[in-house]
């Protein structure tokens, strides 16, 4: 099974708790939502490999080092995956962005797929999908699944908040997948919401509530 890791930060977990709040409205969230996405790369990306590179300082030879030449793709699943993308770019902003559409049926919870638009060198590229909320797992299993028919090297899935039910299904559809998440909350509800979550992630960027 692919690794979880909860990247429960002090600073991540303080400014969940500000995009939990019902009363924080879209300007904040949005700016909250990238925040923690630029924290949560910094962890997603601690296995990036290294190459000795030498250097002159002012002061001297160095030999010291860089990422090696490993090659990232970001993939945000429409649409509250947008609001991932500036917080990562600021830390990887030589990685190219992949799209995914999904939108979720209200009465099945299953996904519906519209969109998927991926960079035309995928096959060299390490991929990082981006999706705020990881519920039932529908949506993630399912961008996943359409990721793989593209053969990249490796994929990876980074969320903020996760529930129980989404977890389970998206380490076992997936178990090559490492995932990352900053909560894993308590449950699902007869909607399909997390409890206690957040309400709906692309509502809240957007403004579409
Ligand atoms: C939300 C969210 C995920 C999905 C999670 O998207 O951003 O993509 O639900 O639910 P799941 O794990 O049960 O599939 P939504 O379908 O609301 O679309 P939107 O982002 O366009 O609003
Ligand atoms: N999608 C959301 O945006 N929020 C949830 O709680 C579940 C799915």
């Amino acid at each position: 099974m692919g690794n979880v890791t909860i990247t429960n930060h002090p600073l991540i977990q303080h400014k969940l708790t500000l995009l939990r709040d019902k009363n924080t409205g879209s300007k904040d969230f949005r700016t909250l939502v990238g925040e923690i996405a630029m924290l949560m790369c910094y962890e997603a990306t601690r296995d990036l490999p290294l190459q000795e590179v030498e250097i002159e300082t002012p002061v001297a030879l160095a030999k010291t080092k860089v990422i090696s030449g490993k090659k990232l793709a970001f993939v945000p699943i429409l649409r509250a995956g947008l609001g991932m993308v500036e917080g990562v770019l600021t830390l990887v902003p030589s990685a190219k962005i992949g799209h995914i559409g999904l939108y979720r049926d209200p009465k099945t919870l299953k996904p519906v797929s519209y969109y998927c638009k991926l960079p035309n060198d995928i096959e060299e590229r390490e991929v990082i999908v981006l999706d705020p909320m990881l519920a039932t797992g529908g949506s993630a299993c399912d961008a996943i699944t359409q990721i793989k028919t593209y053969n990249p090297k490796s994929i990876k899935f980074m969320g903020i908040v996760a529930a129980p039910e989404g977890l389970d299904m998206l380490t076992k559809t997936h178990p090559d997948v490492d995932v990352y998440c900053a909560a894993l909350d308590e449950k699902l509800n007869d909607h399909g919401y997390i409890v206690p979550g957040l309400g709906d992630a692309g509502d809240r960027i957007f403004g579409t509530l």
